[in-house]
């Protein structure tokens, strides 16, 4: 795998990121990292259970647990009328934590059991006696749309008179989009435990993207102020955004039993309940209208786009309107006009999945351009490249300029480097043989926009303690499940104070340190918590450039650490601004003028002279305006772009489809660490390979999710990861809006696995228009599953087969 990082074109800076291991490396692969579930049990601590409906609608006639409660080891049972406020919810507070009169989805959780072993607790589950009365229920967007089930309003954003120019436009398209869900999948299911302290809060450990969130829910359920909870996240085995809003009430269960029984309380559910009961991606569907020249160009787009937000709000508004806000990628569009609404329907309720809205919008637009290209005739790279944004095309469609925009550049770099002319005529030679399974090829961009577009969660907080042996402590509200957020704010915070990054420590988040934080969600984990940490940073090193300027006239034998217990010399004082004169923190010294002393010398002098050595740093993003109800503003601080090409070959008789081959090419601002950044770009993009193929979800005709295990759900393994794999960085210097000039790298990769989908319509609808003779739109649902590309190859067969 090439992994080198590129000099932009043009740029002039040379990179030299570091690529200091992630913090958790060793004890991951040694199997020593402790998540929730690794807790050593207290004595006394419970085991807990769920009870949940396996309807996606129905009454709740009665609920018995004096059966379960009889079985010995079973502690407590929690019901709805144990909860102290019973909703929550991350935006809108519409969600019951344990439904009572009636349930809205299967998996919706009724009653928590804590019983002392495991086998009681099983004992238990069957014992409970639940007696339900189905009730109709929506299964589908369209049931939803028919039946008026929504939730919010309805979101739009528009700009020009795409009407009018639809009307006027020599060339026009419609289509459906349809886009179905996917699940987490990640390897530590949702787990917490609940220590309930007789004498301060209680202390919740859980494997939650979002700690203040979750101290929130569990203080309201139990009925106690914010202030008597503590919940505190070690480090998640994955999230995803599946653990952004639905871990808290698993931590809720968990403190909820620890309340009743008086004794710690351990919920650490199953793979297969985990992915019956929690939500998936949004399903979405969109149908959309599009009006282009003759040349390619596009414009007018017209599109209305259906999610599917199961049966709660969750995160669901806020993903449709990252989706609408997507709509563009990377492509200028003069006349636009998308509306979208979340259908309310009798699933888990969805919720927040690496990319949120985006690859939905994204996947739209990827779509329309293939087929415009193949409408006219054209090659799909020609007409995204006649659309991309450039200079004179660089607002979107909500009125934000594209800034530092190196999309043009990297669709030219990665042409070449991918050889796509010649690889494009290899397989047009390759595809006229009948006898030769079918290939395609697709080079997709993305333009992710990075920023919370809820102003409010732009914002964290660090703590910074600096030791007298010069080594230092950092607290932040970021949650590392994987990425690699830590060593990020390691290396931030080590170059801020001049010091190697092994003196750098990330500390356990939580939210008696770190409080109001936001998730560690919206790739910017980093871009917050580490410009808080560098802000903490700047006020110590503020104090200690003073203290350095003073020590350097004073003799060695008269310096605080030396007399300080003496009382005999006058104490040395500094303000909270940096001097004038210029101080270096740099290789563990700290210069100044030519006198120099090390960081931990000066360290200690700092303690001896009673000058503060910690420090609390707080960031808001700047810039940030983006008027909701308007649809128009700046609702991102930058954009993280990239390009990629992938070549897919498909099965003639199975539909299975290879990856033979990908070239990425992703604008990283400067990388704070090359390795991590490169985990990021290459696992997203297997990731939403995934998605985009062969993880499909079923549910039974109860609405109860069938596929909810490794065995049934297939997510990609090491034998489907592209056969040739390029990922390149690309060095971006011109990035100075975001802390140490960095750019997100969490989700915007996974937007560039459509290039796997687009790849596969590419050589699904090259063989169709050599069978018909003209070109044929053939539309892929995603997942493009193996049965959906046979379909698709074969649609005469299958009819055939149906038929008879
Ligand atoms: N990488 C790993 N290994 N595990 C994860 O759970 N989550 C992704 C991404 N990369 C995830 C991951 C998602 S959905 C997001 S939003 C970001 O990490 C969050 O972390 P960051 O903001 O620090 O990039
Ligand atoms: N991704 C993108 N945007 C978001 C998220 C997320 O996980 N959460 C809230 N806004």
């Amino acid at each position: 795998m090439a992994d080198a990082v590129e000099q932009r074109p043009g740029a002039t800076v040379v990179p030299d990121p570091g690529s200091e291991p992630h913090d958790s490396s060793r004890t991951h692969v040694t199997g020593r990292s402790e998540y929730v579930d690794d807790r050593p049990m207290l004595p006394g601590e419970l085991f807990c259970g769920l009870v949940y409906s396996p309807f996606a609608r129905a009454r709740v006639k009665s609920l018995d647990l004096d059966r379960a409660l009889a079985v010995p080891g079973v502690i407590c049972a929690v019901t709805a009328k144990d909860v102290a406020h019973n909703l929550w919810g991350s935006i809108f507070v519409d969600q019951p934590l344990l439904a009572e009169k009636e349930v809205h989805y299967a998996g919706e959780v009724v009653a928590v059991l804590g019983a002392e072993s495991r086998d009681a607790l099983a004992k238990g589950l069957a014992a409970v006696q639940v007696a339900w009365e189905k009730l109709p229920a929506i299964r589908t967007i369209d049931q939803a749309v028919a039946a008026g089930a929504f939730i919010g309003s309805e979101r739009s954003i528009a700009r020009g008179d795409a009407s009018a120019a639809l009307a006027a436009a020599p060339h026009r398209l419609s289509g459906t989009v349809v886009i179905e869900g996917a699940d987490h999948f990640y390897l530590e299911s949702q787990a917490a435990v609940a220590y309930p302290r007789h004498d301060g809060p209680m202390e919740v450990h859980s494997s939650t993207q979002h700690p203040t969130e979750t101290q929130h829910v569990v203080a309201e359920a139990l009925g106690v102020p914010f202030a008597d909870v503590v919940c505190i996240a070690r480090r998640l085995g994955g999230g995803f955004g599946g653990k952004e809003s639905q871990a808290a009430p698993i931590a809720a269960y968990a403190a909820l039993v620890a309340r009743k029984s008086g004794r710690p309380a351990r919920l650490a559910i199953s793979k297969d309940e985990d992915m019956i009961i929690t939500g998936k991606r949004n399903p979405f569907q969109i149908r959309y209208q599009v009006g282009f020249d003759g040349e390619g160009r596009l414009l007018a787009l017209q599109a209305q786009l259906h999610s599917d937000g199961g049966a709660y709000a969750d995160l669901s508004t806020a993903i449709m309107e990252r989706a609408l806000l997507h709509c563009d990628n990377a492509y200028f569009i003069p006349n636009v006009q998308v509306q979208g609404r979340v259908c309310r329907t009798n699933h888990h309720p969805h919720t927040a999945f690496r990319g949120f809205g985006g690859p939905k919008g994204v996947a739209m637009i990827e779509s329309i351009l293939e087929d415009v290209a193949r409408t006219l005739g054209k090659d799909a790279l020609d007409v995204r490249r006649l659309n991309v944004y450039a200079p004179g095309r660089d607002v979107t469609h909500y009125g934000q300029q594209v800034e530092n925009n190196c999309l043009p550049e990297l669709f030219d770099a990665l042409e070449t480097r991918c050889e796509y002319r010649r690889r494009r005529a290899d397989i047009e030679r390759w595809n006229v043989h009948p006898a030769n399974n079918p290939r395609g090829l697709s080079m997709t961009a993305v333009k992710f926009g990075i920023s919370f577009t809820t102003r409010h969660l732009n914002q964290a907080n660090a703590l910074v303690n600096v030791h007298r042996d010069g080594t230092v402590q950092v607290s932040t509200g970021a949650v590392e499940m994987g990425q690699g957020v830590n060593a990020r704010i390691a290396a931030i915070v080590a170059e801020r104070l001049g010091v190697p990054t092994v003196a750098v420590r990330l500390m356990v988040t939580s939210t008696e340190k770190n409080a109001n934080t936001s998730p560690t969600a919206a790739s910017s984990g980093t871009d917050l918590n580490g410009a808080a940490a560098a802000a903490a940073c700047d006020r110590i090193r503020a104090r200690l450039a003073g203290l350095a300027v003073q020590l350097r006239d004073i003799p060695g034998d008269q310096w605080p650490s030396r007399v300080g217990g003496l009382g005999t010399h006058a104490e040395l004082r500094v303000g909270d601004t940096a001097p004038a004169e210029p101080v270096t923190f740099a290789d563990g010294r700290v210069t100044v003028g030519g006198f120099s002393l090390a960081f931990a010398e000066l360290a200690r002098e700092a303690y001896f002279s009673r000058i503060s050595l910690c420090d609390y740093g707080h960031f808001a993003t700047p810039h940030l305006g983006f008027d909701k109800v308007k649809g128009q503003g700046r609702a991102f601080l930058y954009y993280t772009q990239g390009v990629a090409a992938s070549e897919v070959e498909v099965d003639r008789f199975t539909g299975e489809v290879k990856v033979r081959r990908v070239d990425m090419l992703m604008d990283m601002g400067r990388p704070v660490n090359h390795a991590l950044d490169v985990g990021q770009v290459t696992g997203a993009f297997v990731q939403g390979m995934g998605w985009v193929t062969t993880e499909h979800l079923f549910y039974d005709a109860d609405g109860l999710l069938v596929s909810h295990s490794p065995s049934t759900y297939k997510i990609p393994s090491v034998q489907d990861t592209p056969r040739v794999f390029n990922a390149e960085l690309v060095f971006n210097p011109g990035n100075t809006v975001n802390v140490r000039g960095t750019k997100a790298a969490g989700e915007p990769p996974l937007l560039l696995s459509l290039s796997v989908w687009t790849a596969i319509r590419d050589a699904v609808m090259s063989v169709r228009g050599r069978r018909t003779g003209h070109a044929e739109l053939v539309p892929m649902a995603i997942p493009a599953t193996a049965e959906r590309v046979l379909r698709a190859l074969e649609p005469e067969a299958f009819a055939t087969v149906e038929a008879s």
